[in-house]
C-alpha cells in the first residue's frame, strides 16, 4: 500500500515518474486509441492547456468572487446555444461531462413531472441504444427506465416508444447520435410524440453536438436534432468530445430556461445560509470552462468545419478500406463519426480479429449487438488509418488460417 512519504521528492524526479507511468498506455498520439481522446493539433492542445492553466486555481462555484469565470461560462453557453438551435427563451449550464448533463436533465424532468404533472415516481422511456448514463441517473434518482427495441437500422422504433408510455412516464430520451451505432434517432417524430403526450424530451447529443451541425454545413445529410425541433425540452452536448476542449466540459441546454428552476438545488437549513447550485458539483474546476472558451474561439465555425471534414473523410476512407478486406463488411447506416464492421466469413470470428489487433497495439472496441468492432473517428486517428487497415487485413488472414 502506498503511504504518504515522510519527506517530499523534487518535482523533476516526480515529473519523470509521471511520464514513466504513461509508458504502458495506448499510443494515442500515434492514432492507436480511437476512444477517450479527442485531439486535433498540438497547437490547439497547447492553447487548451494554457487557457486551463490560466484558470487552474479559480473556483466556478464562486460566481460573485470570480466574475471572470461567470462571464466565460456564459459566453460558452451562448455559443453552444447558437450552434444548437436555442431560441430567445433558451438557457443552459456548463457541467463536468455528458454524465452530469444527463443526470441534471433527468433530475429536472423528474422534479418538473412531480410539480407540474403530479407524478411521484416517474418513468423514462427510451430506445435501448441510449447511453448507460441515463440508467445511472435514474438509479441515483429512484426512477424507472423502460428501454425499447430498435428498428433494423438501429434507430428508435417510434411505435414501440409510444406503446411503452403510460401514466407514470415523464420523459422520453433519444440520441443524436447514439454511441453504440452512431445513428440519429428520429428526433422530429419523437418530438411530436412528446408534445402530444405532454412529456419531457431530452436529446442526448453528447457525442455529436459539436460535430453534427458542422458536418451538415459541409454537406452531409444530418437530420434535424437540436433545440429548434418542436417538442425538444433539453439537449446535452459535450465540449470535451468533438468540441476538443479539456475534459470536464459539457453543456446542458434547455429550450425554455424557465425549466431550470427544477434543475436548481436550493438549501438554507444550515448555519451558513442560502446554498444554491445548478450543477451536481459544488466546487467546480474553472480550467475546463476557460479551455472550452479558448478552443471555441480559436476554432470558430471555420475550424470546426475543417475538423468535420477531416473526420468524415477519414470515416469514408476507413469504410472503403474495410470493404476491400475479404470477409469483412461495414455495418450501415453510419450517420456521423462511428463505424461498425463485422465478419461475413464463418471462419473469421470478428472478436478474434479484434484481439489480434489488440496484440498489435490497437485499442479495439467490441460491440455486443450487433457482434462487431466499433471505432470512433477523430483527427488523431486519421493519419494512422493506412497502418490500421494493413494490420486489419493481416489479422483477418491470421484468424482465418488459425484453427
Ligand atoms: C451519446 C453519449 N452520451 C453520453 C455519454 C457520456 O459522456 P461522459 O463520458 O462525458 O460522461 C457519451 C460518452 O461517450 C456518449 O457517447
Amino acid at each position: 500500500m502506498t503511504t504518504l512519504p515522510q519527506l517530499g521528492t523534487n518535482w523533476s524526479e516526480l515529473r519523470d515518474r509521471l511520464r514513466q507511468m504513461k509508458q504502458d498506455d495506448y499510443a494515442w498520439r500515434a492514432g492507436r486509441l480511437p476512444v477517450y481522446i479527442y485531439h486535433y493539433t498540438e497547437e490547439l492542445l497547447r492553447i487548451s492547456q494554457e487557457a486551463y492553466t490560466e484558470f487552474f486555481t479559480e473556483n466556478a462555484l464562486g460566481r460573485t468572487a470570480f466574475p471572470s469565470v461567470a462571464k466565460l461560462e456564459r459566453e460558452v453557453i451562448e455559443m453552444g446555444m447558437g450552434l444548437l438551435g436555442g431560441g430567445p427563451r433558451a438557457g443552459g449550464t456548463f457541467t463536468s461531462g455528458g454524465t452530469e448533463s444527463i443526470f441534471l436533465a433527468i433530475k429536472t424532468a423528474r422534479d418538473w413531472a412531480r410539480k407540474e404533472k403530479g407524478i411521484d415516481c416517474p418513468k423514462i422511456v427510451m430506445p435501448v441504444s441510449g447511453h448507460a448514463a441515463a440508467d445511472k441517473a435514474a438509479d441515483y434518482l429512484r426512477m424507472d427506465v423502460v428501454r425499447t427495441p430498435l428498428q433494423s437500422d438501429f434507430r428508435a422504433d417510434i411505435e414501440l416508444l409510444q406503446a411503452a408510455i403510460d401514466e407514470r412516464s415523464c420523459m422520453v430520451y433519444a440520441s443524436a447520435p447514439g454511441y453504440p451505432h452512431g445513428v440519429f434517432d428520429p428526433i422530429e417524430e419523437i418530438g411530436a410524440l412528446a408534445k402530444k403526450r405532454g412529456l419531457w424530451f431530452h436529446v442526448d447529443a453528447c457525442l455529436g453536438g459539436f460535430l453534427a451541425p458542422l458536418a451538415r454545413e459541409i454537406g452531409y445529410p444530418i437530420p434535424a436534432f437540436d433545440l429548434s425541433v418542436p417538442g425538444v425540452s433539453s439537449l446535452s452536448a459535450d465540449i470535451h468530445k468533438y468540441g476538443f476542449a479539456a475534459k470536464g466540459a459539457s453543456l446542458l441546454l434547455f429550450a425554455d430556461r424557465e425549466h431550470q428552476k427544477y434543475q436548481r438545488f436550493e438549501f438554507s437549513n444550515w448555519p451558513r445560509g442560502a446554498y444554491v447550485t445548478d450543477t451536481f458539483q459544488g466546487s467546480r474546476a474553472a480550467g475546463p470552462i476557460a479551455s472550452a472558451w479558448a478552443v471555441m474561439n480559436t476554432l470558430g465555425h471555420a475550424g470546426y468545419r475543417e475538423i468535420a471534414r477531416v473526420i468524415m473523410d477519414a470515416k469514408e476512407r476507413l469504410a472503403a478500406g474495410i470493404e476491400q478486406i475479404n470477409g469483412l463488411r461495414v455495418i450501415r447506416p453510419s450517420d456521423l463519426c462511428i463505424l461498425l464492421y463485422d465478419s461475413i466469413d464463418p471462419t473469421v470470428d470478428i472478436y478474434a480479429v479484434g484481439d489480434r489487433m489488440g496484440e498489435k497495439g490497437w485499442y479495439i472496441g467490441k460491440s455486443i449487438t450487433p457482434k462487431a468492432i466499433h471505432i470512433a473517428l477523430n483527427p488523431v486517428v486519421a493519419p494512422a488509418l493506412d497502418d490500421y487497415l494493413a494490420d486489419l487485413a493481416a489479422c483477418v488472414e491470421h484468424v482465418r488460417n488459425t484453427k
